[in-house]
């Protein structure tokens, strides 16, 4: 889910810091050339590769995948004159990025299902990519260019609830207490700290008296830094006419807070990099942004067809595949593989020893999501969430509200979402009923009555998705160094493309620049 070069960056910083101090870690990203910008990395992004229009007149090239980053490769090759044959097993473009509607049957391993709920435009799911971040800037740039509409995705509510079975009985508390008060007591912490000198050795003076101003603030002290509550926690009496001040709500008790589940990564979620409070989504679903692709690369793409092989060949390579009862063979100069490896790894192939080592070692996530329908927008009428996430500490992870059809009647949420990343995290061990169930009980802890507020419940488990059969590379740290960069690199006329090599594995954007990067060695060697 984390991409290992941002956090090696990250621990280094963190290790000078630790060594040097904040200046330190400051002047080390002076010296890295980001200091004034410390995102300016992903700034630095220029646009998709530019090609001579005819630079690739009499090559073909073969593309496994119509997904965004075969899309992409198929679209940008296309226009450089590449003749490119999408092959691509679905009756779909877009891969992992789809979007199921009122009506639609999908399959997986463990039997077919039906979204039962009408058909209209603000009631979908989208079980793969549902937020596209500020920073994805590849991805931003061809929905800006193919004019694909986007509309903010809430990530982050405070309105929102945590569910912990193991504290405050049970019962979920709002966001906003959560983080109000867990600020309040860090605060309070930290400003005995320095008070009593414990701090003394590590800030001067006058940085003392700087942390009590702005801990008194972080965290809402009273006078004397001692923290009472705070209006940021909420109200147990809102204030209203005639009740000009209302009543704080008093704070959760620290213990049970530092027992909850929250830390991990629950409370803190929208702060990563790879996520963020608000994010973007195309209006009307996620397969907006393939579908806008494919309408642009078009016939080349030819859907229901199955890779069954993998060649090379002395003038390039070999794809055997089949469509229908048909078996198809297609000779090309170059292939593009963007299909999961954990697909891949099925395919009967010519590639060299050390990469069928690559790409049969790479874990995929093993992620599974929920969605019901709601005749009511419940959790906006009755608990004012706007979109944005609940989360609990069972299996079922979370809870996402829809950031579309605010204010509709009706709505479709996101049930579960469990990451399908740690141990123990994969709701699609269990089977069709159970994962529902699941998501029906946690709904239930969450928002009392829910069992009778949704229905129609579907759940797509990854693993069990014929042609993905996993959500995301999961990448341990030292394959960067192995597995990652030996599939960076052609085996002779074939190319790997696809979240997993895109530096931010489990992102569009991933894909989108792994295919550029893809594109751009192609590039150098036909020019060669
Ligand atoms: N990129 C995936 C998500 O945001 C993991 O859920």
């Amino acid at each position: 889910m984390k991409s290992a070069p941002v956090v090696s960056r990250r621990s280094f910083l963190a290790h000078i810091a630790r060594s040097g101090g904040a200046a330190a870690a400051f002047a080390a990203l002076d010296a890295l050339g980001c200091a004034s910008l410390a995102w300016g990395e992903d700034l630095a992004y220029r646009g998709p590769p530019v090609l001579p229009g005819g630079l690739g007149k009499g090559k073909r090239v073969t593309i496994l995948g119509a997904g965004v980053a075969g899309l992409t490769a198929a679209y940008q090759l296309g226009k450089a004159g590449f003749a490119c044959a999408v092959l691509e097993a679905r009756h779909r473009p877009g891969g992992r990025s789809w979007t199921v509607r009122g009506g639609d049957r999908f399959e997986q391993s463990d039997g077919v299902q039906q979204a039962r709920w009408p058909k209209a435009p603000h009631l979908y799911l989208n079980p793969g990519p549902a937020r596209i971040s500020h920073h994805h800037r590849a991805v931003l740039g061809y929905c800006r260019e193919f004019g694909v509409p986007l509309e903010i995705m809430m990530n982050d509510d405070r309105a929102a609830l945590l569910q912990d079975d193991g504290v405050f009985g049970g019962k979920p508390v709002q966001a906003r207490q959560v983080l109000g008060d867990t600020r309040g007591y860090f605060g309070e912490l930290l400003g005995k700290a320095v008070s009593t000198g414990k701090l003394d050795q590590e800030l001067s003076q006058q940085d003392r008296e700087r942390l009590l101003g702005a801990i008194a603030s972080f965290g809402d002290l009273q006078r004397d830094g001692r923290y009472a509550g705070s209006a940021r926690s909420g109200y147990s009496a809102t204030p209203a006419p005639g009740l000009p001040h209302g009543a704080v709500r008093a704070p959760l008790p620290l213990e049970q807070l530092l027992r909850a589940d929250f830390w991990q990564f629950k409370a803190s979620f929208a702060e990563d990099f790879d996520q963020a409070g608000t994010m973007l989504q195309p209006v009307g679903g996620m397969d907006r942004f393939p579908m806008a692709f494919a309408r642009r690369v078009g016939p080349v793409i030819r859907y229901d067809t199955v890779v069954d092989e993998i060649r090379k060949t002395a003038q390039g390579a070999r794809v055997v595949c089949h469509r229908g009862g048909n078996h198809i063979v297609i000779d090309s100069d170059y292939v593009i593989c963007t299909l999961p490896l954990s697909v891949l790894r099925g395919i009967p192939n010519d590639f060299t020893p050390a990469y069928r080592q690559a790409i049969a070692e790479v874990e995929y996530a093993r992620s599974a999501k929920t969605a019901f329908y709601a005749p009511r927008r419940f959790w906006e009428q009755d608990d004012g969430i706007y979109g944005g996430l609940s989360w609990t500490s069972r299996d079922v992870t979370q809870i996402l509200y829809p950031s579309h059809g605010i204010g509709q009647a009706d709505g479709v949420l996101v049930g579960s979402y469990c990451f399908g990343a740690f141990p123990g995290d994969d709701m699609g061990q269990y089977p069709l009923a159970e994962r529902i169930e699941k998501a029906l009980a946690a709904g239930e802890a969450i928002h009392p009555g829910y069992r009778r507020m949704v229905r129609d419940g579907v759940n797509i488990a990854w693993p069990k998705v014929p042609y993905s059969l996993g959500s995301w590379a999961e990448w341990k740290p030292e394959q960067y160094d192995t597995v990652y960069q030996l599939l960076q690199q052609p085996d002779g006329p074939i190319y790997f493309a696809g979240e997993y090599l895109g530096y931010l594995s489990s992102w569009q954007e991933g894909a989108v620049l792994s295919a550029h990067h893809v594109i751009e060695q192609l590039a150098a060697r036909v020019r060669a």
